[in-house]
């Protein structure tokens, strides 16, 4: 890679951000298809946002990805944010174009593609979605236009209810929630056909973990996971035991990041690369 006067410099802030793969992941795509962009990763207190967001106009960044515990706080210094981010008060991508800095939350397109490019069709499904936070609610406002049903379980039950109501105003479909117990799971899941953890439960450290019950778990159901460290969790080793389809977390987090390239670059990302990078990356640590 040739750094130049030229160069075109994008980034991802957050604190903690050692853990990111979006540097391996961006720079491999922005190679491989001969785009003069860097990508780097910015440490930023929640007390230095608008600092950050200043610098970003004032050293001309070209694009930012935004990860906790900004997406939310980021909102009120942008010039504009798309209307899907809006609604889940969520921004993971901003780009800057002329000095305005506009705001996109690409998490739930990324989320969908990784369904429909791994044969998981959301038209005339039932989807149970667990988890209410900044990643769930940008799920859940991209399957509520395409899923026919959805339930949003949460620990927070609160944030759950507020999230389907949420829902059922921008949406018009009658949203189920409640709690994260085996309960509430075993009853929304046995009519389901596809069931997302967007909780941060299974994590690393945390190996052993996992939202849902073993026995739940069985054929004709579609399990994705958006947690991608471990690279297989215990809810998708559980699931493919039961025989289950399984969709990794690493595909939300390329189809996500490609959406984010896009915007940045207008050039079609390169897909295959960027999760090359991030597998070889993930089969290291
Ligand atoms: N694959 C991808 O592209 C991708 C993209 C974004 C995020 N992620 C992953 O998704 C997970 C969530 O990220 P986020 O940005 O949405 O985080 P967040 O806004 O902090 O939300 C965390 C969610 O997890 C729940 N949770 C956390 N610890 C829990 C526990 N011990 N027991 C039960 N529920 C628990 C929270 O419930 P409460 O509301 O009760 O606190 C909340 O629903 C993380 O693992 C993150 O790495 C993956």
């Amino acid at each position: 890679m040739t750094i130049t006067g030229k160069t075109r410099v994008c980034g991802v802030i957050g604190e903690p951000i050692e853990h990111t793969l979006s540097p391996i992941m961006h720079n491999a795509g922005f190679q491989s298809i001969g785009l003069d962009y860097v990508f780097l990763a910015f440490r930023v207190k929640p007390a230095d946002m608008e600092e950050a967001v200043n610098g970003m106009r004032a050293l001309n960044i070209r694009g930012l990805n935004v990860t906790m515990p900004h997406k939310t706080a980021i909102i009120n210094h942008l010039d504009r944010v798309d209307l899907s981010a809006q609604i889940v008060n969520s921004v993971n991508t901003v780009l800057n174009k002329e000095n305005l800095l506009f705001g996109f939350n690409t998490d739930g397109v990324g989320a969908l593609k990784a369904l429909k490019e791994n044969g998981v069709e959301l038209k005339g499904r039932k989807v149970l979605l667990l988890g209410a936070g900044g990643a769930a609610r940008a799920i859940a406002y991209a399957l509520a236009k395409e899923a026919d049903e959805l339930a949003v379980l949460n620990r927070t039950v609160k944030q759950a209810q507020a999230l389907a109501k949420l829902l059922e105003r921008s949406c018009s479909k009658k949203i189920a929630s409640g709690s994260l117990s085996q309960n509430d799971i075993q009853i929304n899941l046995q009519d389901s056909d596809i069931l997302i953890n967007a909780t941060a439960i299974g994590m690393k450290p945390k190996l052993d973990e996992s939202p849902v019950a073993p026995k739940l778990l069985r054929k004709n159901l579609a399990v994705m996971d958006i947690v991608y460290n471990p690279l297989e969790t215990k809810l998708a080793k559980d699931a493919k035991e039961a025989g289950a389809k399984v969709i990794s977390g690493v595909e939300m987090l390329i189809y996500q990041g490609a959406a984010s390239f896009e915007i940045w670059t207008g050039k079609t990302a390169p897909v295959g690369v960027m999760r090359k990078a991030v597998l070889n990356q993930l089969t290291k640590v």
